[in-house]
């Protein structure tokens, strides 16, 4: 079969080795395109392609409407909200992600930055320590999960709040259960939002929930910027100067808030929470696997489109 690799932010080489080796060894051809400019050149790569990997890549219609041939769509990593399961569904496109082989790589940035923010992004101004503070989780999956266990080896409070899982889960897993997401940010000195981009997550955290947090707070998100509602943050940020935002997925109006709230904001330049060599591999290897077992046996276990 025809295998494409295609990530506009590329694998560590270590991973596109092992990704190569695996299919190769089954018999696939491997194709890659890697940093590439524009969405017509993914759109321009995949008419051959049987298979394709991706990252944050953006498979829309479009790109599938240019791929007669595709039967299978791996994203190598948690979140699939870059490909239209509708329309893959729709073509009989099978679409999986590799959950969880990136999740330590996103928990060790969570952390990394809410230390950045309380240390006053690593200038000489006094700062504070995360020892004794209260961490709210919001969703307890598998990257909220290692947040809140590495947290609270470093003596923070965890409080975590998940739909899916039961109080007896949540505990098990060394957080206290919230039940609300109101109570959940009024608790957190820190919050650390671990919510997939949903039509009901969209815009889901605004004004009412960030002025609802402590004083001095700090908002984490190492998910998706879509799940901000930015007008309403920057309005609590205007009204409560004594709140932090920091995040991985860059906003829309980042500029401005720079602007606004100065050493109060800091997005990274490119989204990195997943980029180490070792999740690299980890997703990278995982999502070679699924596309030759599913060749190979139909498998279709880690299947998002069912
Ligand atoms: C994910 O959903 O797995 C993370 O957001 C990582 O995305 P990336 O592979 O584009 O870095």
């Amino acid at each position: 079969m025809n295998i494409l690799l295609a990530t506009q932010k590329p694998f560590a080489a270590a991973a596109v080795k092992g990704i190569t080796d695996i299919l190769e060894a089954a018999g696939h051809k491997v194709a890659k395109l890697e940093k590439y400019a524009e969405q017509s050149d993914l759109v321009a790569a995949v008419a051959d392609a049987e298979a394709l990997i991706i990252r944050s890549d953006k498979v829309t219609e479009e790109v599938m409407a240019a791929a007669p041939k595709l039967k299978i769509v791996v994203r190598a990593g948690a979140g699939f909200d870059n490909v239209d399961l509708a329309a893959a569904t729709a073509r009989g496109i099978v679409v999986m992600n590799t959950p969880g082989q990136n999740s330590n790589a996103v928990a060790e940035l969570a952390l990394c930055l809410m230390i950045f923010m309380a240390r006053t992004q690593l200038t000489p101004a006094t700062g504070s320590e995360l020892l004794g503070k209260r961490l709210g989780v919001q969703a307890y999956g598998n990257v909220g999960r290692l947040v809140g266990q590495k947290a609270k080896a470093l003596g923070m409070e965890i409080c975590a709040l998940d739909p899916f899982l039961t109080d007896e889960q949540i505990i098990a897993g060394g957080a206290q259960p919230v039940h609300s997401v109101e109570e959940l940010y009024a608790a957190s000195d820190y919050l650390s939002i671990h919510i997939p981009a949903l039509p009901s997550t969209i815009k889901s955290i605004g004004y009412d929930l960030v002025t609802r947090m402590p004083k001095g707070a700090t908002l984490v998100n190492t998910a998706r910027k879509e799940v901000i509602d930015e007008e309403g943050l920057m309005k609590a940020l205007e009204e409560r100067t004594d709140l932090k935002y920091v995040t991985d997925v860059m906003p829309d109006n980042y500029a401005a808030m720079q602007e606004k709230f100065g050493m109060r904001v800091f997005a990274t330049p490119k989204k990195m929470g997943a980029q180490t060599a070792e999740a690299n591999v980890n997703a990278g290897l995982a999502a070679a696997r699924q596309i030759v077992d599913f060749f190979a046996t139909g498998n279709r276990k880690f299947q998002v489109n069912k």
